[in-house]
């Protein structure tokens, strides 16, 4: 297993298309295992593929339990899609591996059903799933479509963001 490297905010590799992929085999199942291993260096709960320079449609996802240990909530997801979403919209503050030291609220919707394949090829399905794994699912899989959180501030924002970031390395000192 490989910590590899995080791509930063406004970096255009989080921008390029991300490949569907066909062929599930021992690297991928190595790749799912680079992506956790970064993932949890990082201390963050979900990581998708384009965030490290791998522009594949792959997440990976582990929810911590309630006392904030991780390990027994770990799901892999390749090509995954949204199939529906519904209820409120809820504002929850949000951050991400991609713009190390910045949170901010933004919305999504309540519940997701979501499918995907398992690193086997083999069909799965989240059916109407809320809290944060909801919200974590529609943030991973909007980076597969080349989105970052961020993108949903004001402009302003935005702004003073890639200016910090540009000029420390890291969103977290002003
Ligand atoms: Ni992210």
């Amino acid at each position: 297993m490989t910590i590899r490297t995080v791509i930063v905010y406004p970096d255009e590799i989080l921008r390029k298309p991300n490949k569907t992929i066909t062929v599930f085999d021992d690297k991928l199942k190595e790749l799912a295992d680079d992506m956790f291993e970064t993932m949890y260096e990082n201390e963050g709960i979900g990581l998708a593929g384009p965030q490290i320079a791998e522009n594949k449609k792959i997440v990976v996802i582990d929810i911590p339990d309630d006392d904030g240990s991780q390990g027994n909530n770990k799901v892999v997801l390749i090509n995954p899609e949204i199939v529906s979403k519904d209820g409120e919209l809820i504002e929850s503050e949000e951050g991400c591996l991609s713009v190390p030291g910045y949170k901010d609220k933004v919305q999504r919707y309540e519940r997701v059903s979501v499918k995907y394949q398992d690193l086997d090829g083999k069909e799965q399905h989240f059916d109407n799933v809320d809290g944060l794994l909801a919200i974590c699912l529609q943030h991973e899989i909007d980076h597969l479509h080349g989105k970052v959180f961020v993108d949903m501030l004001s402009r302003l924002k935005r702004e003073r963001l890639i200016n910090k970031l540009k000029k420390h390395g890291t969103a977290s000192e002003d």
